[in-house]
């Protein structure tokens, strides 16, 4: 793994340019760990300037070498975008495959998609990319290369990495996903008619997310150590502490450097996001680099159309509390408490539970907002009436008379009520749900801790 990072005063404010180098490095290392590869030795080089025929200088070049030599190493991940000619003459040089970041990415990517629209988004992508390299580039070793997955191997579909067929391939997969889209948008559709809210999860890769789309929905889905253990969303439903319902969308993590093109494929997968009743923000708050990676995140929100300062969706969520000691953590609760409520971050460990319901209670306020409830009687008959505020109505309580009167205690969107009282004739406001303050930064009471099994 080699991280060519140019020096600080070339850098100029570049993506990704906040994060030192050290961690940049470990960051890529992760990735590839990702990927189950091994790495066999990882190093940094200070680049006063970028060679355009080896990205690396003469020097370097020749060092690596020795090392790949030394290693035996088959493959050498260069953490940086690299020009089909530097692609090209580096492998050359080192005698092993090389691939950079966007490969990388699009590598994990495509191992890690659950869902055909995911599979086919990177395989999309991955097609786009290695076009856009065949324009300057078209040789044998990019035919050889070539093929849906940079690393090869036995088993895995080799596409011929002729321009010709490569947009045949592409052409093909934009009818796929047309397709798969259709009958997402009519799941969609059918969804939009279910009355649940939908809260979504966005955070930097590795920052507990799924942990956390786990603990608030004990549901099970992976989450283990590995970046990326998301691709695709993942909808369940989430229960609130008020008796309110919401849909609860896992997503992919983020990343700095996130090759525009993969941005621009995944906005599909992350219509969830974009169109959410509320968005949290998860932060591994024990990050050294916590700040750089929620800068990240926000830009790629704001490349996705989503206005971070928009504080009726978002909400901060600070993860991984458990790993701060006393002070630090004592530091950060009062840094939170000082905010004004609608900024106000949520401190949690998804890991030990510690927050969580003070979490959900800041979902369930926001949610309230726009949102009226209502005590709705019906008679015993009118079971057409039942389906309606089942279907269009959030159900928070049913209480049933013994002469078969229902009385549901129902929650729903402001524009949707006039619907409800021409509808129903019994109809009154609820004071049975209190409104809901979020105390929980001021009211922080940790629960014991759990084992994290
Ligand atoms: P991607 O899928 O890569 O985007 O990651 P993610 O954001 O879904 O992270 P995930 O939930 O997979 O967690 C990453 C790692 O952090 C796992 O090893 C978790 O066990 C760990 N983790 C998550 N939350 C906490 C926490 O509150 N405390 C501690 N100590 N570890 C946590």
């Amino acid at each position: 793994m080699v991280g060519p990072y140019l020096s600080q005063k070339r850098r100029n404010g570049a993506a990704g340019s906040s994060r030192l180098p050290e961690a940049r490095l470990a960051e890529a290392v992760g990735l590839a760990g990702a990927i189950h590869l091994d790495i066999a030795g990882a190093l940094i080089v200070n680049l006063p300037e970028i060679r355009p025929a080896t990205y690396l200088g003469k020097g370097k070049v020749e060092e690596i070498a020795e090392l790949v030599a030394d290693e035996e190493a088959s493959l050498v991940i260069m953490d940086c975008a690299l020009s089909p000619v530097q692609q090209r003459n580096l492998e050359k040089e080192f005698g092993a495959k090389i691939i950079d970041r966007t490969g990388l990415i699009l590598e994990i990517f495509g191992r890690r998609a659950r869902t055909r629209e995911g599979s086919l988004q990177v395989e999309l992508a991955h097609l786009a990319y290695q076009k856009s390299r065949l324009v300057r580039s078209w040789t044998h070793l990019e035919r050889q290369r070539g093929g849906f997955g940079f690393l090869g191997g036995p088993g895995e579909t080799q596409i011929e990495t002729d321009r010709r067929m490569i947009e045949e391939r592409m052409a093909r997969i934009e009818q796929d996903l047309d397709k798969v889209k259709r009958t997402r948008s009519l799941n969609r559709k059918s969804r939009s008619d279910v009355p649940y809210p939908v809260v979504a999860l966005v955070g930097y890769t590795n920052a507990g997310k799924s942990t956390l789309f786990n603990r608030l929905t004990e549901a099970d889905v992976m989450a283990d150590d590995m970046l990326f253990a998301t691709l695709d969303p993942t909808l369940r439903l989430l229960k609130l502490p008020h008796r309110g319902k919401a849909v609860l969308s896992d997503t992919v993590g983020f990343i700095s450097d996130l090759p525009t093109m993969l941005v621009s494929s995944f906005r599909a997968t992350l219509e969830e996001v974009i169109s959410a009743d509320v968005i949290l923000h998860v932060r591994d708050i024990s990050h050294e680099d916590t700040d750089a990676q929620s800068a990240d995140v926000v830009s790629i929100l704001h490349d996705l159309g989503v206005d971070a300062e928009d504080h009726h969706r978002l909400i901060e969520v600070w993860n991984k509390v458990d790993l701060l000691d006393a002070e630090r953590r004592e530091g950060l609760l009062d840094n939170a408490a000082h905010r004004p409520i609608e900024l106000r971050p949520i401190v949690i460990s998804a890991l030990t539970g510690d927050g969580t319901q003070g979490l959900l209670e800041a979902v369930e306020a926001r949610l309230a907002t726009g949102r009226h409830t209502y005590v709705v009687t019906l008679e015993p008959a009118d079971g057409k009436g039942l389906n309606w505020l089942y279907e269009h109505a959030e159900t928070i309580g049913r209480e049933d008379d013994e002469d078969g009167t229902i009385r549901l205690t129902v929650r729903i969107q402001a524009e949707r009520a006039e619907q409800l009282h021409s509808r129903f004739t019994h109809v009154v406001p609820s004071l049975a749900v209190e409104p809901i303050e979020t105390t929980q930064a001021a009211g922080w009471s940790p629960i014991p801790e759990r084992s994290p099994a």
